[in-house]
């Protein structure tokens, strides 16, 4: 990828630092690379009513989705230890990856980081084709 891993894992950190997470004081961030080498960053956004939060990975995938961008090269996930994703973002991430080869990078706040695969983190994934 043009952009690199440690680069991307590095926006995704960035991008931790302005979660808005005043109720878990979880905080994390994501960096979506495009295929054209574009970026695109989230993170957590919680409210007062607990259920509506979104995750940093699905800020990430919708600002990306609603810029005209659907096809991904990787995407970085920055928590304090390097924790996985959430399975809403998983099925999420699925959505655009529907060989399940999408790249996902587990970086700690560290940059310490661990690669896997969407196909992997959720396998059997709902597969939108039988509708
Ligand atoms: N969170 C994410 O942003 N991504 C995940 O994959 C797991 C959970 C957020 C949601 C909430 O703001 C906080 O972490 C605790 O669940």
């Amino acid at each position: 990828m043009a952009v690199n891993e440690e680069s991307l894992v590095a926006s995704a950190l960035a991008a931790r630092d302005r979660a808005y997470a005043p109720y878990s004081n979880y905080l994390v961030g994501a960096a979506l690379l495009c295929v054209d080498g574009t970026v695109f960053t989230g993170c957590n956004v919680e409210n007062a009513s607990y259920g509506l939060t979104c995750c940093a990975e699905r800020t990430a995938v919708f600002k990306a989705v609603s810029e005209g961008h659907q096809q991904f090269l990787a995407i970085a996930v920055a928590t304090e230890t390097g924790a996985s994703c959430c399975g809403a973002c998983r099925q999420v991430l699925s959505e655009f990856s529907t060989d399940g080869a999408l790249p996902v990078l587990l970086a700690a706040a560290d940059g310490e980081f661990t690669r896997t695969t969407i196909g992997e983190l959720l396998p059997g994934a709902f597969d939108g084709s039988i509708l």
